[in-house]
């Protein structure tokens, strides 16, 4: 749109005199921001721009191959994957409480980021997808303060760079458009949210490699019918859940004894308060065969009807 246009123009002007000839860094989580910031500050200064994109193993099917697939190849951008599966999974090992999960991955990515800029020395910058929503829900004025509520781009206080936020102007259909406008698919501009500490708190109880596995097939399965069925712009969030209860049921003409997987899909506007999405029985009679037919070690599916409030979005 034209208003767009003339951001990015007067926006890439002002990054310009603010980042002169010095290097950004950005941690890119593949959500809707840090990606909009991410092709802005490419548009803007190219090669100056460095991407972080940490993989805690925690993340969607395919999601660390997708990230490079677009930010790497398509926008040819500065791309660091870092690699901290083990890292993070070695972390967690028998650890079941929720705030927990959150904190344990929430410290370690501050730490592996803040590993990786250290080998961006010369870089003098740190570029965040602030929104204007995030500020005035932090109560500043100026975004000088690092938002450190929910992200695991939380970032430490003692920070050595400068600070850009060149969304904080912006509303999230603002960003959006953006996004588009700067050539980003919808794929990420219309992105459902994600939360940081990922997978991890969609599986009840201790993580393993095999769960995780459980829940990226079966949330890969969901996402696939939801796209088919054209859901996805009805539904605000969807995703599975792993629980420890197990259940018996007949595979083949075997007992099974296997693990419950519960399927959350909500209707919202900002997250605050949701309602269970009427998902259509047949979708879901799709959905559920698949699951149990294709994901190994889930031996019943349940559909979450809990609202928001009493029951958050996530189950931890
Ligand atoms: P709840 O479960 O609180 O979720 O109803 C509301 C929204 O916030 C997301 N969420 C998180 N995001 N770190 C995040 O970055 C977290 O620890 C976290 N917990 C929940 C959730 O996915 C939903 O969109």
């Amino acid at each position: 749109t034209w208003s767009m246009k003339t951001f990015i123009k007067e926006e890439t002007k002002k990054i310009k005199e603010t980042i002169k000839e010095d290097k950004v860094i950005l941690g890119l989580s593949g959500g809707v921001d840090s990606s909009v910031v991410a092709a802005l500050l490419n548009h803007a200064i190219k090669a100056q721009l460095t991407c972080i994109f940490v993989d805690h193993g925690l993340l969607r099917k395919d999601e660390a191959k997708s990230v490079k697939e677009v930010f790497e190849n398509e926008f040819k951008m500065n791309l660091v994957v870092v690699d901290a599966k083990e890292r993070f999974l070695t972390k967690l090992k028998g650890i079941t409480d929720p705030e927990t999960k959150r904190k344990i991955i929430g410290t370690e990515f501050i730490r592996v980021f803040e590993e990786e800029t250290k080998k961006l020395e010369d870089a003098k910058f740190l570029a965040q997808g602030t929104l204007y929503t995030d500020i005035i829900e932090s109560g500043t004025k100026h975004a000088e303060t690092i938002k450190s509520h929910h992200n695991v781009g939380g970032l430490p206080k003692d920070i050595k760079f400068k600070l850009i936020e060149p969304l904080n102007t912006l509303f999230k259909d603002e960003v959006r458009q953006l996004g588009k406008e700067l050539g980003l698919s919808d794929e990420i501009v219309q992105r459902q949210p994600f939360p940081g500490p990922g997978l991890g708190i969609r599986i009840l109880g201790d993580i393993t490699e095999e769960k995780i596995t459980i829940v990226q097939e079966s949330d890969y399965i969901l996402r696939e019918e939801i796209k088919r069925y054209q859901q996805d712009s009805k539904i605000w969030q969807y995703f599975t859940v792993l629980t420890p209860i197990k259940t018996v049921g007949v595979k083949g003409d075997k007992r099974a004894y296997e693990n419950v997987l519960a399927i959350r899909a909500v209707t919202s506007v900002d997250g605050m308060t949701a309602a269970f999405a009427h998902i259509p029985y047949e979708i879901l009679e799709v959905i559920s065969t698949r699951i149990i037919n294709e994901v190994r070690g889930v031996g019943r599916v349940v559909y979450d009807i809990t609202s928001k409030p009493p029951g958050t979005i996530e189950w931890e």
